[in-house]
């Protein structure tokens, strides 16, 4: 596509109250900038991210998700302000559109409502009922747009215009030659605003636009909307293909997790870091962290760490699972298997736990097929149980079993008669 595009990320975000930039806060499981350069690349093979503030950080932190972003410093000592963001970029396409990175919920599909439109500048609008922090977009009789005045510097009469500059706007790369340099700092924030490039531009077009997906986050009360947003995104998405959702506002599911075939996902659970999700029932309040269920039913209550593989399997209440491979197994109530494999037929009692770590290193626990593995046992690892096995209650398990074996610990039960009464003495009597 013939578009460059320049996200503004530089700026320090001071209403966010924070020492993260504005940019580094996630929504959905990932940064908001993130989410907007993820779309941008989808319209464009030029993207600019203007950063200043922790530069360091964010370059590292996008880095890890995309290999060809061009990032530029911005010369904020000498030019603040969204216009003098874009001063130095070098758009390789005769269009830059540029983007306000703070702005999570705008897709690829609502950028590319702007190429096909023909001007010196492009600017976006809408209507609101709480202008409050967007400049103000002003028109004359004729709905010509005579300029954009941002909240500090309007007079009461315009702080009462509900029409406001959304933040997006497309550029021919010529106009911002020859006048990013007529912007002056002649403002109350003292900063070279992009939005004053309206009034240099003898033609500027507006397109109207949707105020949900071009809200701007400044503030963490404005996280939390864009939050709920992108959260009633995703999860539409999943029940138009099938996903049933009990009290859907008590479900979390972040950006990046799969959910397939005819699922079910009963109220509070958490979907997060990529969790893939296969024809199975997680039921309330349960956690799954990055791990692949497949025809199965998981809680209520139950926490998956990441790097679990789930298949066929049934996983009850208050069962923790971290970087383990079942199939075909039924783990009901109260356990932690951890570094552990564990195949098909094989119940694992109340109770069990691995033993994965020694306080220094972690071990694997490997468990056969249609082993039963009585309450209460401790496997400690590194240790092998064959398939055909039966593990007493009670049992720690220090040694490999072999095929076909029982394995039972246990210490004599003795019985003191009347032991109750030599201890606390008889009252009452
Ligand atoms: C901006 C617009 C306002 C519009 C609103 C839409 C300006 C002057 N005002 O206001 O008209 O209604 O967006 O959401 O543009 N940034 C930089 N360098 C800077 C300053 C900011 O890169 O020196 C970046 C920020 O990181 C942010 C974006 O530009 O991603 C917008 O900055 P922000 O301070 O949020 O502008 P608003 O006050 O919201
Ligand atoms: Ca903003």
């Amino acid at each position: 596509m013939n578009i460059s595009v320049a996200i503004m990320a530089a700026g320090l975000g001071t209403r966010m109250k924070s020492t993260l930039p504005k940019v580094m806060h996630s929504i959905s499981g990932f940064e908001m900038l993130y989410h907007i350069i993820k779309e941008a690349k989808l319209i464009s093979d030029d993207v600019h991210v203007i950063i200043f503030h922790q530069a360091e950080l964010i370059q590292e932190k996008m880095n890890a998700y995309f290999d060809d972003i061009n990032f530029i410093i911005q010369d904020h000592a000498n030019f603040p302000g969204t216009g003098g963001a874009i001063m130095d970029v070098k758009p390789k396409y005769e269009n830059l559109l540029v983007l306000n990175g703070d702005m999570p919920m705008l897709q690829a599909k609502d950028m590319q409502n702007f190429m096909y439109l023909n001007a010196d500048v492009v600017m976006s609008a809408f209507t609101c009922k709480e202008p409050f922090g967007y400049g103000r977009v002003i028109m004359d009789s004729n709905h010509t747009v005579q300029k954009i005045v941002e909240e500090k510097d309007a007079t009461d009469e315009e702080k009462k215009v509900t029409s406001v500059n959304a933040g997006v706007y497309l550029f021919k790369t010529q106009f911002l030659k020859d006048n990013l340099p007529k912007l002056t700092n002649n403002n109350a924030q003292k900063e070279y605003y992009i939005t004053d490039l309206v009034t240099l531009a003898k033609e500027v077009k507006a397109v109207n636009v949707d105020e949900e997906t071009f809200m701007g986050v400044n503030s963490k009360y404005h996280l939390s909307i864009a939050e709920t947003l992108m959260q009633n995104r995703i999860k539409k998405e999943f029940m138009e293909k099938g996903v049933l959702m009990r009290l859907p506002q008590t479900i979390y599911i972040e950006a990046d997790v799969r959910i397939e075939g005819e699922s079910t996902l009963e109220s509070g659970v958490s979907l997060l870091r990529g969790a893939h999700i296969i024809n199975s029932v997680i039921k309330t309040n349960t956690v799954v962290e990055k791990s692949i269920i497949k025809n199965s039913t998981i809680g209520p209550m139950a926490r998956i760490r990441p790097d679990s593989n789930i298949e066929n399997s049934h996983i009850g209440n208050f069962v923790e699972v971290k970087k383990s491979t079942l199939f075909g197994v039924k783990a009901g109530h109260l356990s932690y298997l951890g570094d552990a494999s564990i195949d098909e037929g094989t119940n694992i009692g109340c109770g069990t736990i691995t033993c994965n770590y020694d306080g220094k290193g972690k071990y694997k626990t490997i468990i056969g097929k249609n082993v039963f593995v009585g309450s209460d046992t401790q496997l400690v690892a590194p240790v092998t149980i064959s398939d055909d096995v039966i593990i007493a209650s009670g049992t720690t398990v220090t040694r490999d079993v072999p095929k076909g074996a029982l394995a039972i610990n246990r210490a004599p039960l003795k019985i003191l008669d009347n032991f109750f009464y030599k201890f606390f003495g008889k009252n009452n009597d």
